[in-house]
């Protein structure tokens, strides 16, 4: 069967961008056809500067969320990274695979590197490093799938790279995963800056649907997103890329293309009533859910402290095997 792994990283409330991308092919296909497991990745939101109340608070509410958007524990697994002690001992050995040069050739590496030396801090060994933990999330499980938006494929080509190059020189050990990404919104883009993607971690509110948004709340971002001064409704993400967005997470919300969509609007203002309403309706039974499940916390803990025992259950042998063929003991 197929080996699905993907996962949540808990630094900022859960998007649209994050469902749309992500986590609604996870629902919708993958726990059915795959043996998938699905992670709250608390190991790497200690990479940026953080407060460990709020990561704490993340953590759960990101796991309550997938549960809410419809993973059933029963046909996935659904754990918190850091109860798995695998994924730090795995990172370890492929730091010892990867090179210095690799790591700093990531864009998001970059990008959040020089941000946060912009805002005069310091930069995380980690965050140079955090590639490595993920390419371990990914190893080692053998995933063969790992269903992700399009900010992630540098990430998930990096850990084929890895594993590649570590059977190479100690044996056959890891599978080779390869990324999946959603035909349409594999990156869903910030309301108010249609050339930036719609991230957790940014702060600029106005452009980013949270899936815990009120309906109004999510009909107020929607119609206020910053379109082309153009006036006909055209699919085109270079030159219109406000306009395309919006198509884009219509098309994914209704399943549909979002070429055919543009051709069914003559105003813009059509458009964003009917993506704001799209957006209230796919969100409304998540966060009908979300409000149950928050009402009973045991039934999540429950859920966390089995994935975890199976997830480890799953990822000891291959780690095992790893130490074992890079030239360790075994104990
Ligand atoms: P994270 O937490 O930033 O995002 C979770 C998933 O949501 C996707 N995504 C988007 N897709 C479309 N449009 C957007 N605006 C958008 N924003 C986020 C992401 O591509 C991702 O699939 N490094 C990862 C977490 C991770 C991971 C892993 C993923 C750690 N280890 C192993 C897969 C396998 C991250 O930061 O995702």
């Amino acid at each position: 069967m197929t080996r699905v792994f993907s996962g949540i990283k808990p630094t900022g409330h859960l998007t649209l961008g994050n469902y749309l991308g992500a986590m609604r092919r996870w629902v919708t296909v993958d726990q059915h056809r795959a043996d998938a497991l699905f992670c709250v990745v608390d190991l790497h939101a200690l990479t940026v500067d953080h407060d460990p109340a709020r990561v704490r608070r993340l953590s759960r509410q990101g796991a309550t969320l997938l549960l809410a958007a419809g993973l059933d524990p029963q046909r996935c697994t659904v754990f918190v990274q850091s109860h798995v002690d695998e994924h730090a001992r795995l990172s370890y050995l492929l730091e010892c695979v990867a090179t210095d040069g690799e790591m700093r050739r990531m864009i998001q590496y970059k990008e959040k590197s020089r941000r946060e030396q912009e805002r005069g801090g310091s930069v995380r060994l980690s965050l140079l490093t955090y590639p490595a933990l993920m390419a371990a999330d990914i190893l080692a499980y053998r995933t063969d799938e790992v269903p992700v938006g399009e900010d992630q494929t540098q990430h998930v080509e990096l850990a084929r790279d890895l594993a590649v190059r570590f059977n190479q020189r100690y044996g056959h050990t890891f599978t080779v995963p390869r990324a999946i990404r959603p035909e349409v919104a594999a990156r869903v883009m910030n309301l108010q800056d249609p050339v930036s993607k719609m991230g957790k971690s940014e702060d600029s509110g106005p452009g980013i649907v949270y899936l815990l948004d009120e309906p109004d709340v999510v009909r107020k971002k929607v119609m206020r997103a910053v379109t082309d001064s153009g006036q006909d409704v055209v699919y085109d993400r270079r030159e219109r890329p406000g306009l395309a967005n919006l198509l884009e997470i219509l098309a994914a919300c209704r399943g549909e293309e979002p070429e055919r969509l543009s051709g069914e609007y003559g105003s813009y203002g059509a458009l964003k009533k009917d993506t704001a309403e799209a957006v209230v309706e796919v969100l409304r039974p998540l966060q009908e859910r979300h409000r149950e499940l928050c009402a009973d916390p045991g039934y999540l803990e429950g859920v966390l402290r089995a994935g975890a025992e199976r997830a480890s259950g799953m990822a000891r042998p291959t780690v095992d095997a790893a130490y074992r063929a890079i030239g360790l003991l075994p104990a």
